[in-house]
This record gives structure tokens, sequence and C-alpha cells, in this order.
């Protein structure tokens, strides 16, 4: 089996096995995210809902569906990309997730973004957000409508990424004004921010050995 998938079998486990948040009480499956190990695309949600907590897979429900029409519009497939949330475990009664449970999953979290090495974050909603420019940026995070509609370019765990922030799909659920600025920002943002992450160089070996 590749190194890989045999890193991402043992992630899996340490997930399964996790108690460092309350929230791992409440969950029916944790959620460790699903899609290629190899994409240069990652999604980072907020936490699973109803729907992930039974099938133990991200984006499911009603706002997967929607996620699913979004990554079309971008030219994008399911199958190509990674999704994952800032919390593997259902909040009780989907109350949003705290910024301990955050902090506390965010061991996972990175180990994530470690392994599959995305040239392009999506952040999808607040908490991912906050997530993603607080912990590899100096910027604040200042709420979706001050943060979107640009492209940024963030070190994340020693990787120059192309990051973009947006909102939930479930916000647009509830507020269909919202749908067109997440439609405009999958259709012309992230085809930008894809063709931006294709030519950025990585460090290689020789750049650590330099150091
Ligand atoms: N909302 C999220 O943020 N993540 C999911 O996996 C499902 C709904």
């Amino acid at each position: 089996m590749p190194e890989k998938d045999v890193e991402w079998e043992r992630l899996v486990n340490d997930i399964r096995n996790c108690t460092r948040c309350p929230l791992h009480r409440f969950r029916k499956k944790p959620v460790p995210g699903e899609g290629s190990l190899d994409s240069a695309v990652m999604f980072l949600g907020e936490a699973p809902g109803r729907s992930e907590d039974e099938a133990g897979r991200p984006f499911v429900g009603a706002a997967g569906r929607l996620l699913n029409e979004l990554l079309n519009l971008a030219g994008l497939d399911r199958g190509e990309v990674f999704i994952t949330n800032v919390v593997k475990c259902r909040p009780p009664n989907n109350r949003d997730p705290r910024s301990e449970e955050v902090a506390a999953c965010s061991v996972h979290t990175n180990r994530i973004i470690g392994l599959v090495r995305p040239r392009v974050i999506v952040t999808l909603g607040n908490h991912a957000g906050r997530y993603i420019f607080e912990r590899f940026s100096k910027m604040r995070w200042l709420g979706i409508k001050a943060m979107r509609g640009r492209v940024y370019r963030l070190n994340v765990l020693n990787d120059s990424v192309v990051v973009i922030a947006t909102y939930h799909p479930a916000a647009a659920l509830y507020n269909p004004q919202l749908k067109g600025e997440l439609e405009e920002d999958f259709k012309v943002l992230l085809r930008r921010a894809i063709k931006l992450g294709s030519t950025l160089k990585q460090p290689t070996l020789l750049d650590f050995m330099g150091r």
C-alpha cells in the first residue's frame, strides 16, 4: 500500500479513538474527511451534521448537495478534491463548534493538511476561515464579508498555499442572496486560485538543506 494510504489509515484510526474534546461523547461516527490524498484542492468546512454523523462522511446532506453543484461550476469533480472539517465529530444539536474543540481537533486537521499538501485551500464559513487565517498568517479574521473575493497566499505548514475564503454552503440554503456570491467564488475565484496554485514553487529537500 502507498505510504500516503498507510498514514491516512493511521490518521483515521487516531480520529476514531480520539477523546481530546467532549464531542467524542456525542458522535455516532467520526468524520475524518474524504477525497483524493493527492488532490491539489482542499475544502475545509465546519463540523459534521446529522447526515454526516450517520454516514461518517463529510458534506453528504443538503449542504453537501449544494457543494457538489458548486464544485461542478469550478469544473471539479468531488472525487478529485479533498474535503474535511475543522472538527471531526458532530456537535450536539448542530451547535457551533467551540474554539477549544477546534483547537483540540487541530492536531488531526494539520496532519490531514500535511498529508495531502494541497496547493489551494478553500475555507467554507467563519470557523474554517478563522482557523486557517489566524493559525497560518498574521491576519486577523474579519468575517467572510470582509475576507472573501480575494486570493491569498499563505505559508501553511511550510508550503506556499493559495487560500480563498467563502461562505458555508448551508448559509446559502437559508439565504438565497448568498448563493450568487458563492457561485461567483467557485466559478471565477476558485478557477483563478487553481491556476495560481499550479504555478507555486514548493520547497524541495535542497531548500531545507540550505536553511
Ligand atoms: N457542514 C459542514 O461544515 N461539514 C459537513 O461535513 C457537513 C455540513
